[in-house]
């Protein structure tokens, strides 16, 4: 019951080849770490998983993979999205002058409908700010985040951003596949104790985790299976 399976996955940028038939399996539920030095190419077949533009405008990539029993080949990071894979990238892709509700809300607004959109049509919604608001304290929740959702992003604390960020992807109703890269580096070492604590109660709900990291400790600590790079291999 692999929920991912990445069959002989190879890739050149030019004449660089920085994976070479990498192949892994991932279970449901199933914790994944993925280790390696750093130009090992972890980053890179991340950015495969999710269709990032990057790959494609560069000649794409060789190899099979399958999701959820169906041949996979992302071409968008939409894509991806909408076969139930999120990613939190080594870089914050926060907007600082935006609340946490309004960052993990980000394009999936709750809308409710207003006189001028039930005569004009739904892009004359209102915000349906309570809601928001709502589900986004779920998803703090679930993560054991104790925070006012209506602050500014912008002057948090960098271990806060990786968790709001998280918060971002679980509150995906369709959330299948979790790809993490190394995210704790940002983080001090109580806030990497809770941030492992969340990942393994995600993975008791059934969501896979891609869990890439420098740190071995943590790779022993929480991961049911390991995958590790060397020069593309
Ligand atoms: N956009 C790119 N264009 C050309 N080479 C790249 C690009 N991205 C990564 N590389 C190269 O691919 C190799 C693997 O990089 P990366 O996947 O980022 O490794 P890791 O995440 O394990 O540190 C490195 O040699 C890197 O220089
Ligand atoms: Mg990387």
């Amino acid at each position: 019951m692999d929920l991912l399976q990445v069959k002989d996955v190879s890739k050149f940028y030019g004449e660089n080849q920085v994976l070479n038939k990498v192949s892994l399996n991932i279970k449901k539920g199933e914790i994944h770490g993925l280790v390696g030095e750093n130009g090992a190419g972890k980053s890179t077949l991340m950015n495969i998983l999710f269709g990032m533009p990057v790959i494609h405008s560069t000649g794409g990539y060789e190899g099979e993979m399958f999701f959820d029993g169906q041949p996979f080949n992302p071409k968008t990071p939409t894509e991806a999205m909408e076969m139930g894979i999120g990613m939190v990238h080594q870089e914050f892709m926060l907007i600082p002058g935006f609340t946490i509700t309004e960052n993990i809300k980000l394009n999936k607004e709750n809308t409710k409908a207003t006189l001028l959109s039930k005569v004009l049509g739904p892009k004359l919604e209102k915000l349906d700010m309570p809601k928001m608001r709502e589900e986004a304290k779920i998803a703090l929740n679930k993560l054991n985040m104790n925070i006012d959702e209506f602050l500014p992003v912008a002057g948090l604390p960098v271990g806060y951003m990786q968790f709001i960020e998280i918060a971002r992807e679980i509150d995906k109703s369709n959330l299948k596949l979790l790809i993490l890269d190394e995210p704790t580096a940002v983080l001090t070492e109580s806030e990497a104790d809770q941030f492992l604590e969340v990942i393994q109660k995600l993975a008791s709900m059934g969501i896979s985790i891609l869990f890439i990291t420098h740190r071995l400790d943590e790779i022993k600590r929480v991961t049911n299976n390991i995958t590790i790079l060397r020069d593309g291999s």
